[in-house]
């Protein structure tokens, strides 16, 4: 199944969605990203009519406004688009950079949109003061207007009138989301970012994150969680705490973006931790997809609980 994306970003679960979504229970009234980035799962829930209601949050302002505005005001979004792509003109790239120096003086939404369809990897990047730095991807033009135009169009209706957009820190989401969401969580890589990685406007603290894990618990949220993984013999991310009592469930996730940046060929393998009150609902077992039992040790603090596919 084909879902429409109308911009590329950097750490998407796009091409991951429909696997994550098998850990969806039936009948969700709300899917809560709190992390929304592209918003590629809640999009992903909603094509499969999987979720009625969406919140969806980033902490980066003008991404979580650029949401809004494709699923409210699809038609202005999309002509602004086709107003500010340039394609093959000679100059594409000077005017990228005048877009982008637009964008950092008003934080426009609809100027990020061009940026983003246009800048190397869909990656978001700022430099210590805040201003998008990110290069034009002097080999790609951009999605044409057109399909750009499409794209935003399906999303919108998939999602407008059904569909919340915010931008707060996500301990503030999580303080409010109620017994019968689900939050579906993709927080910033740790392994590859670390703590002050400037592709995120703001990082997060892994002690912060575990409390509030601790909290949804306490309150009986049932949450998803992407988080990090492992590349080859490679692992990323501090494992989460055997407290929280989370199955772990690793996808495939092929030669990702990851892998990419990184340079490596390795196949890499994504976590999906299930909190106790969904995996219990689903009755999911924990899969670990091992190739080298290095790796399981280090990934996992119990071993032994686990069930092993191997590769
Ligand atoms: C890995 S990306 C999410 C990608 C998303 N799942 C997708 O499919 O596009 C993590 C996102 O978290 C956002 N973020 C970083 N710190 C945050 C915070 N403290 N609160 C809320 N969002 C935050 C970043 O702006 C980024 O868009």
């Amino acid at each position: 199944m084909r879902v429409a994306q109308p911009f590329q970003y950097q750490g998407s679960k796009r091409a991951l969605a429909a696997k994550i979504l098998q850990y969806l229970p039936v009948g969700v009234q709300r899917v809560v990203e709190p992390f929304a980035g592209s918003a590629a799962f809640s999009i992903a829930c909603a094509a499969r009519c999987r979720a009625k209601e969406f919140w969806l949050n980033d902490f980066n302002k003008p991404l979580s406004e650029l949401l809004g505005l494709i699923i409210n005001h699809p038609e202005d979004t999309a002509d602004l688009y086709k107003a500010t792509w340039r394609g093959e003109n000679e100059d594409a790239l000077e005017h990228y950079y005048q877009i982008r120096e637009d964008f950092n003086r008003t934080n426009d939404p609809g100027l990020l949109l061009y940026l983003l369809a246009r800048c190397v990897k869909g990656s978001v990047r700022y430099n210590s003061e805040g201003l998008f730095n990110q290069s034009p991807d002097k080999r790609r033009l951009g999605t044409r207007p057109d399909t750009m135009r499409e794209n935003i169009l399906a999303v919108s209706m998939l999602m407008k009138g059904r569909t919340i957009v915010t931008s707060h820190d996500y301990r503030d989401v999580l303080a409010n989301c109620r017994e019968s969401d689900v939050v579906y969580m993709d927080p910033p890589y740790q392994g590859v970012c670390g703590e002050r990685d400037s592709r995120y406007l703001s990082g997060i603290s892994f002690d912060d994150f575990v409390a509030a894990l601790d909290q949804l618990n306490e309150r009986g949220v049932r949450y998803i969680i992407s988080y990090d993984g492992r590349l080859g013999d490679q692992t990323y991310g501090q494992p989460l705490p055997d407290y929280l009592a989370l199955t772990l469930v690793e996808i495939e996730a092929g030669r990702s973006s990851q892998a990419t940046l990184l340079g490596r060929q390795d196949v890499t393998f994504e976590s999906l931790y299930l909190s106790k009150p969904l995996s219990e609902a689903l009755g999911a077992q924990p899969c670990v997809q091992h190739r080298n039992s290095t790796t399981q040790m280090r990934l996992l603090e119990s071993p032994s609980q686990y069930g092993i596919i191997s590769t």
